[in-house]
């Protein structure tokens, strides 16, 4: 069990990394082995913080049906389900599981996921939160038995992952597409803002290839935990500082906005993928010498999905 000692002891560490400077940083993490996703040093530092924070269960379960929408959330039962880029602690992937999916497939191209973090982001989660988000989407099941079984696989010493739900890492579906299982339902949070443009185009498709029949692609784009975020979020958007969208697509994110999707999605019509929302961002910390295209509407998370 982590104590709220521990919590706040994890909280205080990575919130002193994120406030050095950001070339300190990346060095910090060049030093440890890795700057972006892959596995390093940092690993356990970032799954222990996202097992009590943004990634504990009942969070991770209000965000999943926030971006699934209600509709889509109730209508999980009997689906096959993906996970996109998964991440160290994928509990997203056990929400799906929780609304009634008969498969939970967790993809990610690094393999990053701990089952023990998971187990503490089950453990810390709030029960009654998840019961009432559960049952306030009147589903029709028995989802109090999949609570139940979450919850007594979480308090066993667990190095495996639990009920429902199947890891593939490392994958690299554009070179490997069949690694991903057909699937009903796709959801990936944060992910695609690490995807470097030239390669997005291929890795859609490659998803695409892979879906069911009436199958249903969901991307969260979201800036929220990017480097910079805080202060200076939309940075890269400035043409007099250093910012490369393939290179630094893992670390900083590649630097699409609102308008650079919708551009994208329009001259790809066979994707069948649209901008279905967005989430304001902050205009007043746009560089003043970003292009005009990118300052008309500013988004800090923005929501694509099937046509
Ligand atoms: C910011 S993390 C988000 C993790 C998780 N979805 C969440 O909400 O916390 C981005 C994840 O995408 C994964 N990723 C990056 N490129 C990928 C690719 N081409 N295919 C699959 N996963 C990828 C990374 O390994 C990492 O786990």
């Amino acid at each position: 069990m982590t104590s709220t000692r521990d919590a706040g002891a994890f909280g205080a560490a990575h919130a002193l990394f994120r406030r050095l400077p950001p070339t300190w940083r990346t060095e910090l993490k060049r030093i440890l082995g890795n700057q972006g996703h892959g596995r390093s040093g940092f690993d356990w530092l970032t799954a222990r913080k996202d097992a009590t924070g943004k990634k504990r269960l009942d969070r991770a379960l209000e965000g999943l049906i926030e971006t699934l929408g209600p509709e889509t959330a109730r209508n999980l039962g009997g689906k096959v389900c993906i996970d996109f880029g998964a991440g160290y602690v994928p509990t997203d992937g056990i929400a799906l599981w929780l609304l009634g999916a008969s498969e939970v497939h967790g993809v990610d191209y690094n393999n990053l996921a701990r089952p023990r973090e998971i187990a503490r982001a089950v453990r810390a989660a709030d029960t009654g939160r998840i019961e009432n988000q559960l049952r306030a989407l009147q589903l029709e099941f028995a989802w109090s038995d999949r609570v139940d079984t979450v919850r007594r696989w979480a308090i066993k010493d667990v190095d495996s992952f639990p009920p429902g739900y199947t890891y593939v890492a490392p994958a690299d579906v554009i070179a490997s597409p069949f690694r991903v299982p057909k699937f009903d339902v796709l959801v990936s949070t944060s992910v695609l803002e690490h995807i470097p443009p030239s390669l997005m185009i291929s890795m859609l498709d490659a998803l695409k290839s892979r879906e069911n029949e009436r199958a249903t692609h969901i991307h969260r784009v979201d800036l929220r935990d990017h480097r910079d975020f805080d202060s200076d979020p939309y940075g890269f958007l400035d043409p007099s500082r250093q910012f490369d969208a393939e290179v630094d697509a893992d670390s900083r994110g590649n630097g699409l906005t609102l308008h650079d999707w919708e551009a994208l999605l329009a001259g790809h019509p066979e994707l069948g993928l649209e901008v279905s929302g967005y989430e304001a961002g902050r205009p007043h910390l746009m560089p003043a010498a970003a292009p005009k295209s990118a300052t008309h509407v500013v988004a800090d998370c923005v929501v694509l999905r099937s046509v």
